[in-house]
């Protein structure tokens, strides 16, 4: 199956290495190890010469004089955080992490980006159209995005109508041999890449090397990303003719300082942590990441490279937005959950590629779908089911599914197949190149769950449905003597209802390492999103393309963020969380409750504090900062050694932590920080109460008067103390007590908001308590 070939690189690497790197090889072997050393010893970083020496000296230390050749580090990180990636056997590595200054030692990971499995084909978004650029902006925001790299050349990043490059940027242009210093420009101010050479091409010439140190983009994610977070306004953008409209990136005044740590669709924890070190000491303002590890193997906070990149990159000011993950719909499936990093979830927008089909029984079925038919009209072909084609017999199950290798082309040519989509590893392209190859005429995917991400199938046609519009058709099938059907056109439907509803590859909550913190916090546009691609020649030359997943979710708040702090550069990233959770939207262009694909209410499980809305998020009225102390006391109470902490923290021998938090309640104590969301991990119902604290602050008018209210469920008894809270120009900041009372309440999670109100601004905070 020569078709095959085209994505080996991609689909065989990636799974390849997660085999080695997963599955215990010999301990013996060594593999790359991460040692995480906590802050520098200077606040302003370590020299880097001291900190190599060093790392050396402790490999040296442990690593056989005989095999002395290990002893170089791959990477050393030494400005926001101490550290270093070496080569290690398990042994070396178990001796290192009993080192005084060590806090963790774990093999270097893996990690995915974030879009869907349609990544290949990319995507734009028009939808921020209310957002009020000529509002004047008071602060040049640097987002610095850490991907697969960037496209220079798309318009999106064109430096037009864009000042100087702030004077406190400290980053450089990294060239590659196809990517040059005039590469970047005013609006694309920093390039770095992190391709790790292996030791024998080092050796070589530089000529004769492989030619992958370049911070240019082969994939299309870096560059999608970007755009989507900053890109600048380009008219008439469209994916051959759909979507089209102005594309424009969420804050599209910002730079753009683009770190590669990904290639071929896979990144290494060690370069982005590296990569993460870089861009704290470049001078970033928000570092936007749409890539994490799956929830799989998820371990623990210190061992997870975006948890610990992220935790130094907040205690510099740095907001950190992350996306959440596409391994949804299943409760616990979430990534990038730590309490310092703003963690994304993704909703559609409403905006709907739909496909329809005809069948031969004049019944007519609305589907979804990308497919650009090139024939004038639409036409007819027999339809069949791919079981029934099998190639041999024993394959029925695979033909089903249609995996490679199981259709007999002979019954296939000429023919519109229909296949199921319930094998999660054989992705929808593998199924369309399937058929495409058996010269098939078109192809119609039926889901267990509706999917709301659409797949490009480019010019073959495609309609994808859920199981009911399903049943129908293999009802038809089964029921006709010749059966045949049309599959219609794309029809691109704006406006459609109800929009935003929640992804169903989106990631769910709770956080698995603690669920006294609400995860994830927010949800934004991740479906069917148009923004800057690579042009790809086998498809004609489009700038623009269309992607789906929490990648593209992720720079739309990472964006949004952006708009807010050029507007209020006052407020720290932590208030700017606040502003977006509390006045994140919770009801649909239906003026209903946000949903999920089941049609169901869509719990805070699935979007946190509700959808986006950035220009509701520049004036909050009140807002919950979580500060460094909240965080530094989560590690405490979370469970880590105080000596632990006394490494990590910048503030060093002066940390202690609080003496209140006995071992019996410190984990209860995290629903105590300062978090612009509650979530109470469990609430014995026969003790029945529990208490919590926040602190307002408030950024509107001077003399403000709020009231509470509660929307609960029914049972759990909610009471907030003062239900009123006043300021004046002298009190800016007023605490208040949340009691819930979960006697009467119903087992498993009770979900509600406390909203406080002036009568004019409504600041909603969400609760969600565990009753057991
Ligand atoms: C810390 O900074 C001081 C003064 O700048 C310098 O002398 C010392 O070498 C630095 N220490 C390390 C470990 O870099
Ligand atoms: C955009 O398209 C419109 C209508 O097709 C055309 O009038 C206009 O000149 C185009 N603008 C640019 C910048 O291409
Ligand atoms: C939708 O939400 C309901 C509860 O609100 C849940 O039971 C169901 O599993 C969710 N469905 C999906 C596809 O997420
Ligand atoms: C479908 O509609 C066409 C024309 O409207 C009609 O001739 C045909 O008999 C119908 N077929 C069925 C199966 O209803
Ligand atoms: C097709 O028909 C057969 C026998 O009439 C039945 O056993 C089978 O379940 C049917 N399949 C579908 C998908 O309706
Ligand atoms: C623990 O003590 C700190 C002061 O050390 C206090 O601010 C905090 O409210 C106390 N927490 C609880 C839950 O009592
Ligand atoms: C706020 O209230 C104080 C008295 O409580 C009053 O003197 C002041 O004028 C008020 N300010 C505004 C802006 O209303
Ligand atoms: C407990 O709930 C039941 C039914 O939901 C209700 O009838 C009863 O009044 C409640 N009791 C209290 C003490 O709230």
């Amino acid at each position: 199956m020569a078709f095959l070939f085209h994505f080996s690189p991609i689909i065989i690497s990636t799974f390849f290495l997660m085999i080695t790197s997963c599955i215990a090889s010999n301990d013996q072997t060594p593999k790359p190890y991460i040692v995480y050393m906590g802050s520098p010893l200077n606040n302003s970083g370590d020299s880097a010469e001291i900190s190599k020496l060093t790392h050396l000296q402790m490999l040296s230390s442990i690593i056989p004089s005989e095999e002395s050749e290990r002893i170089s580090v791959k990477h050393s990180f030494h400005h926001a955080y101490r550290g270093f990636c070496a080569l290690l056997t398990k042994q070396e590595a178990t001796l290192l992490s009993g080192y005084e200054e060590v806090v963790s030692v774990f093999p270097d990971p893996i990690l995915e980006l974030h879009t869907t499995r349609s990544w290949d084909f990319l995507a734009s978004y028009d939808s921020t159209n209310n957002y009020n650029y000529h509002a004047s902006s008071n602060y040049d925001v640097i987002i610095g995005v850490i991907d697969t790299g960037i496209w220079p050349e798309s318009p999106s990043f064109d430096d037009q109508h864009i000042g100087e490059v702030p004077s406190r940027w400290k980053g450089v242009c990294m060239e590659g041999f196809d990517f040059h210093k005039s590469n970047c420009n005013r609006k694309l101010i920093g390039a770095r890449f992190y391709d790790i050479e292996d030791e024998d091409s080092t050796k070589l010439p530089k000529t004769t090397r492989k030619p992958n140190g370049t911070p240019r983009d082969r994939v299309g994610h870096g560059t999608n990303t970007a755009s989507i977070a900053a890109g600048a306004f380009v008219p008439n953008a469209t994916y051959y003719g759909l979507a089209s409209g102005i594309a424009r990136g969420g804050s599209p005044f910002s730079r753009i300082a683009t770190y590669k740590a990904c290639s071929e669709g896979y990144c290494q924890g060690s370069a982005i942590l590296k990569a993460i070190d870089d861009a704290i000491k470049d001078g970033v303002d928000i570092i936007s990441i749409s890539i994490g590890r799956s929830f799989v193997f998820q371990t623990d906070f210190k061992d997870d490279p975006i948890a610990i990149g992220a935790f130094h990159a907040a205690e510099r000011g740095i907001g950190v937005v992350c996306s959440g993950g596409n391994e949804g719909p299943d409760p616990y499936t979430l990534t990038n959950f730590a309490p310092w990093i703003f963690t994304v979830a993704a909703s559609t927008i409403d905006r709907k590629f739909q496909t329809n089909v005809a069948l031969g029984n004049n019944v007519t079925l609305k589907g979804t779908g990308i497919s650009f038919n090139t024939s004038p009209h639409a036409e007819t072909y027999p339809l069949v089911f791919g079981e029934n084609v099998y190639f041999h017999p024993s394959l029925t199950s695979q033909a089903r599914n249609c995996m490679p290798g199981s259709l007999d082309a002979k019954k296939v040519a000429g023919k519109i197949i229909v296949c199921m989509n319930d094998y999660w590893s054989i992705s929808r392209l593998i199924k369309k190149l399937v058929v495409q190859d058996a010269n098939a005429k078109g192809l119609i995917l039926i889901d267990e769950q509706e999917k709301s991400s659409p797949f490009d199938s480019g010019n073959f046609p495609f309609a994808e449905f859920g199981k009911i519009a399903g049943a129908k058709i293999l009802q038809y099938i089964n029921s006709s003597q010749n059966p045949h059907a049309i599959i219609f056109p794309i029809n691109e439907i704006r406006r459609f209802k109800p929009a935003p509803v929640v992804a169903d590859s989106s990631s769910r909550g709770p956080a698995s390492l603690t669920e006294n913190i609400l995860k994830p916090d927010i949800t934004a546009p991740g479906v069917g999103i148009l923004s800057a691609m690579i042009p790809n020649t086998e498809k004609g030359s489009s700038l623009f393309g269309i992607t789906s997943g929490t990648s593209m979710a992720c720079p739309h708040v990472s964006g949004a963020m952006a708009f807010i702090k050029s507007i209020h550069p006052t407020w720290t990233f932590s208030m700017i969380k606040s502003a977006i959770m509390t006045t994140a939207a919770i009801s649909n262009n239906l003026r209903m409750p946000l949903t999920n694909t089941s049609n169901l209410d869509a719990s805070p499980h699935e979007i946190g504090a509700g959808e986006l809305n950035p220009i509701k998020a520049l004036n909050p009225g009140l807002i919950f900062e979580t500060t460094m102390n909240d965080y530094y006391n989560f590690l405490c109470y979370y469970g880590y050694k105080e000596k632990e902490i006394r490494l990590i923290v910048s503030k060093k021998n002066n940390f202690n932590c609080p003496r209140n938090s006995t071992s019996t309640t410190k984990k209860e104590l995290i629903s105590h920080m300062n978090y612009p969301s509650i979530s109470i991990e469990k609430l014995d119902q026969n003790y029945g109460v529990s208490r919590v604290k926040r602190v307002a602050m408030n950024v509107g008018s001077p003399n403000a008067t709020y009231t509470s209210s509660i929307i609960g469920p029914p049972g759990l008894i909610v009471r907030v103390f003062p239900e009123k809270i006043e300021f004046v120009k002298e009190i800016k900041k007023v605490s208040f007590d949340i009691l819930f009372d979960g006697k009467n309440a119903s087992k498993g999670y009770n979900f509600g908001f406390i909203i406080w109100s002036d009568g004019f601004h409504k600041v909603k905070m969400v609760f969600a308590v565990n009753v057991e």
